[in-house]
């Protein structure tokens, strides 16, 4: 089969590579398309190994047709359309998923949409709802907004009820954040966001802060989050390195939840992608939820597409189709 191949030179090309077979438990996917994160750039770059047996062709989701069941595999039959988060592998004509990490594509979606959507709201709904066990109407921060775990997050918050206030890199970046359910933002290029957060707080404060930034926003997050408010570390774009007032976390009795989604074991990315499909998907076929998709790129062109997502003027996701 032909995949996106990482050269010493860390420059991407379509090549050979052997095609995967499922296990007991997995499946074959003939994938149609496949979607970036930010995490993939790290990859290719040699600072983010995939985990202990995962493939190493990256690519942490995709959408397609399965090809092929594993023999332990009841749910799924060939030709099913399905969307699936994976360790690794996405970026090909075929990748293996764990049959649990697989789910229907939600009614009315293309490929290319429903390859935008396994790992950001994966991300999203186990780090708000499964760890931080957000609460109808606690409000809500989500550092980079237009990411694509931003523009999932902000809808699922609107969606389910919580007010939720964004950090963004322009103002036309902010505007589509409330377009798609926020309350304001800030942006981050003109100064601290803490003010105007702060007055989105208001006396109550914040009850969860989803962020991805970590060092450089800590201080300030501690001091937004209300009592028993917690903060989900999802990445470190800010830096991993800061001071923090360990009074305001013991006296807001606050928690800091580290969290990753890529290395967890199956059964627990199988109980998110259980709910997504029972408590989310519907929300999409409704049209209440949107995949938001920035643009498509032909998979020969995943040069350009992993440029597009370095440069920051992305709102969502970029995917990219894989040529039949
Ligand atoms: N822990 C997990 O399990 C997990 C899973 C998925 C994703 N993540 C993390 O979640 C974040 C979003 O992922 P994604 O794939 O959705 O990203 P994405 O769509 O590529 O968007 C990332 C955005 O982050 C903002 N940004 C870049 N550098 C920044 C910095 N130094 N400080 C603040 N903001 C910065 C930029 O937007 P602006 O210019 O508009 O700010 C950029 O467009 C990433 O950090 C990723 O590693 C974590």
């Amino acid at each position: 089969m032909k995949a996106i191949l990482v050269d010493e030179k860390k420059a991407m090309h379509w090549g050979d590579a052997d095609k995967p077979t499922a296990g007991a438990d997995e499946v074959l996917i003939r994938v149609h398309a496949t979607a970036i994160n930010r995490a993939d750039l790290l990859q290719r770059r040699g600072n983010y190994p995939p985990p202990p047996g995962a493939s190493p062709i990256l690519g942490l989701e995709c959408a397609g047709e399965i090809a092929a069941i594993g023999k332990g595999v009841s749910r799924w039959k060939e030709g099913d359309r399905v969307c699936a988060l994976m360790a690794g592998g996405g970026y090909a004509e075929y990748a293996v998923a764990p049959a649990g990490s697989v789910t229907a594509i939600p009614e009315g979606l293309s490929f290319a949409e429903a390859a935008s959507l396994p790992e950001v709201y994966a991300t999203a709904w186990l780090n708000l709802f499964m760890e931080a066990g957000l609460a109808p109407g606690e409000k809500v921060i989500l550092h980079a907004g237009a990411s694509g775990v931003g523009t999932a997050a902000i809808q699922l918050c609107r969606s389910f009820g919580n007010p939720c206030f964004v950090t963004a890199g322009s103002d036309d970046k902010i505007a589509r954040c409330v377009e798609l359910g926020a309350s304001g933002g800030s942006n981050r290029h003109t100064g601290s966001f803490y003010d105007k957060a702060a007055e989105f707080a208001g006396t109550t404060g914040i009850g969860v802060i989803l962020d991805p930034v970590g060092g450089a926003y800590l201080a300030d997050n501690l001091r937004l989050l209300g009592l028993g408010g917690r903060l989900v570390l999802i990445g470190l774009m800010g830096g991993n390195k800061t001071d923090i007032d360990l009074a305001q976390l013991m006296m807001k009795r606050a928690r800091i939840i580290g969290s990753t989604l890529r290395a967890r074991p199956v059964a627990e990315k199988a109980a998110v992608m259980s709910q997504l499909e029972e408590k989310v998907w519907p929300r999409i076929v409704s049209g209440d939820i949107k995949p938001i998709v920035d643009s498509t790129f032909p998979i020969v062109q995943a040069e350009q597409a992993h440029d597009l997502v370095a440069s920051d003027n992305t709102v969502g996701k970029v995917v990219m189709l894989v040529q039949k």
